[in-house]
């Protein structure tokens, strides 16, 4: 581990160190994002992680507020996605099949007789060309990654670039682009497991979350969505103000039976693909506030119900059910089979592109019950 480098862009620096070697022999880099306002991302070339992301609280203090591993061989012996980029599909694929223009692609069922995530080998467990770059905003990673035609059964060779900006406002810009070769669907995010109050939390029940939507996708028991828009109101799913991620999730309800919890994707209150707020998450304790803003028309809210206690991350804590909440910007799962959501069909010659912004904020503990959304 002698390799060390830095560059240092107005106001912030990224530097970068060997994180360790895949079973094949290819390095891993660990690129470490600080800017000036006491923020600090790192983000591995393996599945674009964000392996770490400290942020202040209302006195200052830093912590680091997601969940991962010290060191790459967690990483490698298998985890729930902690911190990877989602591709080329985030969520859920009906039956692990859709036809696009007559042809019909067969995915892997990596999640009962579903497709999550990409599959057996998304782009959580790829190797990006990792790149620091120095921008007036802040410093930023650039990621590329190319998936080849027919990877996990996808049609056409998929270009994908990544950014990740930590920008002196205290956000980290996602930002993604791809073009294909052929016809096929498109569909990325990032997978953050968060908790506010630090690592020493094991619960997010208390956070006070906040979701810009009236609607959400109701599912069946195998997580797929019906493909009704349902209301919001008079249920557990309505959070358009503030309520703690606990207060309703062990209610009777079937929705959050199917998801043991939280596990939906709701219908953002946006038209087109500006980039507008998305949800707010405060956490009483720290005052530590979290916006995220995206371009995209869903989010998946996740409240971390399949952690076991098992998963041993970061200082050998064990991270058990529900102690950090997802928030993954996307469009509405199982969209390739459901033609009357929101396209994520790419063709040759047109650019995905699409950005979320993870915001921090500090906000006084004692007004975080009264405020109300914005
Ligand atoms: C997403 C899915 C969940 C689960 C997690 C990772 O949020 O919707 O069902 O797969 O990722 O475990």
């Amino acid at each position: 581990m002698t390799r060390q480098s830095s560059t240092a862009p107005p106001g912030g620096t990224i530097s970068t160190r060997p994180l360790g070697r895949l079973a094949d022999g290819r390095l891993v880099d660990l690129l470490v994002l600080r800017n000036n306002r006491g923020m600090q991302a790192s983000i591995s070339s393996y599945g674009g992680i964000i392996t770490s992301l400290i942020a202040p609280d209302l006195e200052g203090e830093p912590a680091d507020v997601v969940l991962g591993f010290d060191r790459l061989d967690g990483y490698l012996a298998g985890h729930p996605y902690f911190g990877a980029i989602i591709g080329r599909y985030a969520n859920r694929i009906g039956k692990g099949s859709f036809t696009l223009d007559g042809e019909t692609s067969i995915l892997a069922r990596n999640d009962g007789e579903n497709h999550l995530h990409g599959g057996i080998a998304g782009f959580d467990k790829a190797l990006w060309k990792a790149r620091p770059v120095s921008t007036p905003d802040g410093p930023q990673v650039e990621l590329e990654y190319s998936s080849v035609d027919g990877e996990e059964g996808y049609p056409g060779r998929l270009d994908v670039t990544v950014t990740y900006t930590l920008t002196h406002d205290n956000e980290l810009r996602v930002r993604y682009h791809a073009t294909t070769s052929r016809p096929t669907h498109v569909n990325l995010t990032s997978h953050s497991y968060f908790n506010l109050a630090g690592p020493e939390s094991s619960d997010v029940s208390d956070h006070l979350l906040t979701i810009n939507a009236d609607r959400f996708t109701p599912v069946d028991a195998g997580l797929i969505p019906t493909g009704e828009l349902r209301s919001v109101d008079g249920t557990p799913m309505d959070f358009r103000t503030p309520v703690a991620i606990g207060a309703r999730i062990d209610g009777v309800d079937e929705q959050l039976r199917f998801g043991g919890g939280y596990d939906h994707n709701w219908v953002l209150n946006t038209t087109g693909s500006k980039l507008s707020l998305a949800a707010k998450v405060s956490e009483p304790t720290s005052g530590r506030l979290l916006e995220v803003l995206t371009t995209e028309p869903g989010i998946q809210f996740y409240s971390g119900n399949f952690l076991d206690g098992r998963q041993l991350g970061k200082q050998g804590r064990a991270y058990g059910r529900r102690c950090a909440f997802c928030l993954e910007t996307q469009h509405f799962p199982d969209s390739p089979n459901q033609p009357q959501f929101p396209t994520t069909v790419l063709r040759p010659g047109l650019v995905y592109d699409s950005t979320t912004v993870y915001r921090f904020r500090v906000s006084d503990p004692r007004q975080m019950k009264d405020r109300s959304p914005s």
